[in-house]
């Protein structure tokens, strides 16, 4: 392998505390996510690899994971979790302008997963398109789409973060296969005009951005999947877990804290942080240098696992049923991944909490994804068959 070119990074920002604060931003109108009904616990995969629940445990925090079930796919989770939003922020997916899905796991390198989505929610005006920055998909896509409405292409954005790991992952490689799951989280974005003479301070809706990229991480977290070196496929994941982990607790904090500076606040100001969630330690870590409590950082991977591009905007879904987001309340996501990549992003809470409740309208059943005459329905990977499809089968049976 050859040397990393460097080790700086590129960063991009939003918005500043200047005085030219620009009129229009986006808000959160909607959101939704949908997880895989089977779950494989640590104990689980004590029989696939050679691993325990107490290594898994004290080294990530994790203690299971949603695996998708045989035609469950990133784009069928993804169209679920896009549908609750939807109904969620009580539109018609035809209010939507724009559709963007980060993921690592696309359903086809063409069409773009986001078609698919476009397709099982009704949608027959949005623009759609895939967004690959590992981890980091969220922050990235959501940068994106409010760039896109704050330039006054749309009014709306769907920004979706799906994934489907359990089928990139190499079940035999017990360093990476404990650490990922199946999921998706969407949210609704909404563009506002605020009056110009609105301080930053009591703006609604995004506030600012961070987003970096280091090229340095490029072979330390990565899938050879691509055709274009002409080398044979290799579909999973391959990682230098103490490399990553160094990057992470490295730039986490410093991209939150841009962030939150770009927003002209202190971490003090912020009422909760809503990380990525590939593992505990690196949690505790941000937590530790930004000098914020646990308390106020939202943590749902021991029930999840890594779910890449998934696990902020399942988090943020989580976040707000749980009572954790309020009206007014200020909150940062910020996340890191291959690439390596980073991301964060500050808003201020500005939807009724209790719209969640309208997301149980959505029956899951009625949403699918088409496919290819013939095509056979996508398999769960012969190492969790067993554990994935009887679980499926005891629920159907209760
Ligand atoms: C992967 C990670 C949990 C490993 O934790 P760690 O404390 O650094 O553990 P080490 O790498 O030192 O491994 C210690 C030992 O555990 C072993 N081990 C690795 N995976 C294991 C598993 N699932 N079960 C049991 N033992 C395991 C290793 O082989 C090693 O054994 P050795 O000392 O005999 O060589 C940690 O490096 C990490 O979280 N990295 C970041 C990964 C990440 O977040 N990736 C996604 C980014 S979006």
């Amino acid at each position: 392998m050859s040397t990393p070119r460097s080790e700086a990074t590129q960063r991009i920002g939003g918005e500043t505390g200047s005085a030219a604060l620009p009129n229009r931003t986006t808000r959160i109108i909607g959101w939704g996510h949908e997880v895989p009904a089977a779950v494989v616990t640590n104990k689980d995969l004590e029989s696939v690899v050679d691993t325990t629940d107490e290594w898994i445990v004290s080294r990530t925090g994790i203690r299971e994971r949603r695996i998708a079930g045989t035609g469950e796919t990133t784009a069928s989770l993804g169209a679920i979790a896009a549908a609750r939003a939807l109904a969620v922020a009580g539109l018609d997916a035809d209010a939507i302008d724009l559709i963007v899905v980060a993921t690592l796991t696309p359903d086809h390198l063409m069409p773009s997963t986001a078609i698919l989505v476009k397709e099982a929610i009704g949608s027959t005006r949005a623009a759609a398109f895939d967004l690959a920055a590992a981890c980091s998909g969220f922050p990235y896509a959501y940068a994106v789409a409010h760039g896109f409405l704050t330039a006054g292409l749309g009014q709306r954005a769907l920004v979706i973060g799906a994934e489907t790991l359990s089928r990139s992952t190499d079940w035999s490689d017990r360093s990476t296969c404990v650490l990922f799951g199946d999921g998706a989280g969407a949210i609704v974005l909404e563009a506002i005009d605020l009056p110009a003479d609105q301080v930053l301070a009591k703006r609604p809706g995004t506030l600012s951005f961070e987003l970096s990229a280091d090229p340095a991480g490029a072979y330390y977290l990565w899938i050879p999947g691509g055709r274009a070196t002409g080398a044979a496929p290799d579909e999973t994941i391959k990682m230098d877990g103490a490399k990553t982990y160094a990057y992470a607790t490295r730039t986490m904090a410093a991209v939150a804290l841009a962030a939150i500076e770009r927003a002209g606040l202190t971490a003090a100001a912020v009422d909760l942080v809503i990380p990525h969630q590939a593992n505990l330690r690196i949690i505790e870590s941000v937590s530790k240098s930004i000098g914020y409590p646990m308390e106020k950082i939202f943590v749902n991977l021991d029930h999840y696992g890594n779910t890449s591009a998934a696990s902020i905007p399942i988090a943020i879904s989580e976040a707000v049923a749980a009572g954790r987001l309020k009206r007014g309340d200020v909150f940062c996501t910020v996340a890191f991944g291959g690439g390596y990549t980073s991301g964060a992003f500050v808003t201020r809470w500005d939807a009724d909490p209790a719209n969640g409740a309208r997301a149980a309208s959505v029956n899951a059943a009625d949403i699918t994804i088409r496919r290819p005459e013939g095509a056979v329905a996508a398999p769960v990977p012969a190492a969790l068959r067993a554990l994935v499809d009887g679980r499926r089968s005891a629920r159907e049976t209760a």
